[in-house]
């Protein structure tokens, strides 16, 4: 039974999301690198979407213990997060980034993966949040799943996704039934729409920080 927004179960997700997502681990390192080139010390962390809680996993391996909120609408997701967390001090908040309530509170907030469910409006409401919740200085990093700029495009990069999930091992059905997301509960946007996004938050700085196939990874600083 699915208990969150992607396409598997809470408790089969680590075991199956490099099957789906190719290149997964690469968003988390990119996101880690970045980091630690632009805000070394960062005292706070928000890692909105933390599904199960890989990213801060390894964030705290990297930067040591601070203050890390974990947040999450799924509560299967923050339940393996507690537990893979186990030991470390996190505060768990239950709620999409919509709906986050701090201010001028993180040196970093990471959304990797995760707005690509909204649509228009709740993504713009869901980026802005983001925005208000970095300290001056701070910096957002998100990948998503993104739409190419044409209809061919977007054909042709569904067809190597597909591939891709078909030679990590996962059954054609279960491919059909992820593919056939896109545009129904998948909303990609494309790299020029997330720019703008990014731009009419408030960011100053917008860069794309990462791209192959049909993900791409983006920052902006506060
Ligand atoms: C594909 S998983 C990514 C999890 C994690 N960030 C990672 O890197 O593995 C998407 C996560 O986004 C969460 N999510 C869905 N809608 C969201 C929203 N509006 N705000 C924040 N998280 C959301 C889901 O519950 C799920 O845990």
């Amino acid at each position: 039974m699915r208990d969150n927004k992607t396409s598997q179960a809470a408790i089969e997700y680590d075991a199956n999301v490099h099957k789906t997502i190719p290149r997964y681990h690469l968003f988390h390192d990119e996101t880690l690198d970045l980091v630690k080139s632009t805000v070394p010390k960062p005292l706070a962390w928000l890692d909105t979407g933390c599904g199960t809680g890989t990213l801060i996993l390894k964030a705290i391996e990297q930067f040591g213990q601070l203050r890390f909120v974990a947040a999450d609408p799924a509560e299967g997701m923050l339940k393996i997060t507690a537990e893979k967390l186990a030991n470390n001090e996190i505060t768990y908040v239950l709620a999409g980034s919509e709906d986050l309530d701090y201010t001028d509170d993180f040196d970093v907030v990471t959304a990797i993966m995760v707005h690509h469910y909204l649509d228009e409006e709740g993504r713009k409401k869901a980026t802005k949040n983001c925005y208000d919740m970095l300290k001056q200085g701070g910096i957002y990093i998100t990948f998503e799943s993104i739409r190419p700029n044409t209809e061919t495009g977007t054909q042709i990069g569904l067809k190597r996704w597909q591939n891709a999930q078909l030679l990590n091992g996962k059954s054609p059905e279960a491919v059909d039934k992820h593919i056939s997301r896109y545009g129904s509960e998948l909303l990609p946007i494309t790299i020029e729409a997330h720019k703008k996004l990014l731009t009419e938050a408030g960011f100053s700085t917008v860069e794309i920080l990462w791209v192959s196939g049909m993900q791409a990874g983006f920052y902006g600083i506060k």
